[in-house]
């Protein structure tokens, strides 16, 4: 019997943590032992794995993103779907650390975001923000036979947030420091940072979706390539093309960008509407192929930028930047994010001994391991919540 109380009572845990981002290219897992909670947390990864979406689940999650193609049917198809899949990518990190699932205590996984409404809508009187992951659980919970946690989001949201950004909670506990601020920078599909000003301050953290991460990129590669590729490897279509400065300064014009935080971001704002108003735009400039990659790399490492130069550096000028997620592969991307911020070092996650494709689903893992421990560990001044929360489902 694995019950909650079963599991708060362990010395340690070994949790895997589940993600799979706004980028949709498939489930990352990471397995780690944790000790204890809070700010007497400690941790050490045993694995990572990933498992790629096929082409044409990623294609189905996509369909199901966009407000256009996004069915009843397909939705209800897609979370038992994604949660098999889960399922395999948890399983290959349990066997990567040359485990049984029998040894596992805990699985936490985000699932995967099919929409976010930061807005408040109403029907008939009755408003809410909304947010909805899937990936059934129940499946992953059959498939390890080990308890799941899962749906962090939607307590948040119930409590008046936003239900993002999550990750930040986690960032204070793995990587706080007592006497330095410590910039942390996911590019995954979307781009988010969170600021940990030195714990010795006593200031809040700062975190918020800075814009754009790959998923301009990858959709302008997935275009210009007639759908051969998904991205940018390395970057090296945008190294082989030439930047249109007027399009850059076009697009910086974006109101998310320029937007003060809180704020978060999905496809709803970089996705297939984006994608048509950027076609319009770069056919009056005719900027096409890698001219046109470079120019939305450009962008994208800009729009990076701008955010810190209106909202993180006022509060402090960090002397480095960590950077992790897929864009962290794009040499381009970096090498343009390097221009854009002289004098700060820029490094990679790796270097802090995190797997760069690893920090998220570690995230989720230490959430997870705060929710079976019955610790609130939404922020509510950054998600806009009333109160902190537990967050979390349980599947015993
Ligand atoms: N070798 C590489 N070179 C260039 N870009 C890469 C490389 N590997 C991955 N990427 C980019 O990273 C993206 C995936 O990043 P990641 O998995 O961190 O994002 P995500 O799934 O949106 O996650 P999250 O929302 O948790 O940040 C890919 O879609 C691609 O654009
Ligand atoms: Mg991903």
């Amino acid at each position: 019997m694995h019950s909650l109380s079963r599991l708060a009572k362990l010395k340690s845990r070994k949790i895997v943590g589940l993600m799979s981002g706004t980028s949709a290219d498939g489930v990352d897992a990471c397995l780690v032992e944790v000790g204890g909670s809070g700010s007497k947390l400690t941790w050490k990864i045993l694995s990572v794995a990933s498992v790629s979406y096929p082409a044409e689940v990623r294609k189905a999650v996509i369909e199901a993103s966009e407000v256009e193609t996004g069915r009843t049917d397909l939705i209800c198809t897609l979370n038992f779907v994604l949660g098999e899949i889960f399922a395999e990518t948890a399983l290959k990190a349990v066997r990567g650390a040359q485990l049984r699932p029998q040894q596992i205590d805990l699985v936490a996984s985000h699932g995967q975001t099919i929409h976010h409404l930061p807005q408040s809508r109403s029907i008939d009187g009755y408003a809410s923000r909304s947010t909805l992951q899937i990936g059934e659980i129940s499946v992953i919970a059959e498939r390890l036979g080990v308890p799941v946690v899962g749906d962090f989001r939607v307590r948040d949201v119930a409590a008046g947030g936003v239900g993002a950004p999550l990750v930040p909670y986690a960032d204070r506990l793995l990587f706080e420091q007592s006497e330095r601020a410590v910039v942390l920078q996911n590019i995954g599909g979307i781009a988010n940072v969170t600021l940990l000003p030195p714990q010795q301050s006593g200031k809040p953290l700062l975190a918020f979706d800075t814009g754009p991460g790959n998923m301009i990129v990858d959709a302008v590669v997935h275009d210009v390539t007639l759908g051969k590729k998904l991205y940018d490897t390395e970057g090296a279509m945008a190294s082989a093309g030439t930047v249109d400065h007027a399009l850059v300064e076009r697009l910086m014009e974006d109101e998310f960008v320029n937007r003060a935080p809180p704020k978060t971001a999905g496809r709803e704002n970089y996705g297939r509407e984006f994608f048509r108003t950027l076609s319009t735009l770069s056919l009056f400039g005719r900027v096409k192929g890698s001219d046109l990659v470079a120019t939305v790399t450009c962008f994208t490492a800009r729009a990076i930028a701008e955010n810190y130069r209106r909202w993180v550096f006022p509060q402090w000028k960090p002397e480095e930047i960590v950077v992790c997620g897929g864009g962290s592969r794009n040499k381009y991307l970096m090498g343009r994010l390097k221009e854009e911020l002289k004098g700060i070092a820029v490094v990679p996650i790796d270097e802090r001994g995190v797997p760069w494709q690893a920090k998220e689903a570690l995230s989720f893992a230490i959430l997870g391991n705060e929710s079976v421990c019955g610790v609130a560990s939404n922020v509510p001044g950054v998600t806009g919540a009333s109160h902190p929360v537990i967050l979390g489902k349980f599947v015993p």
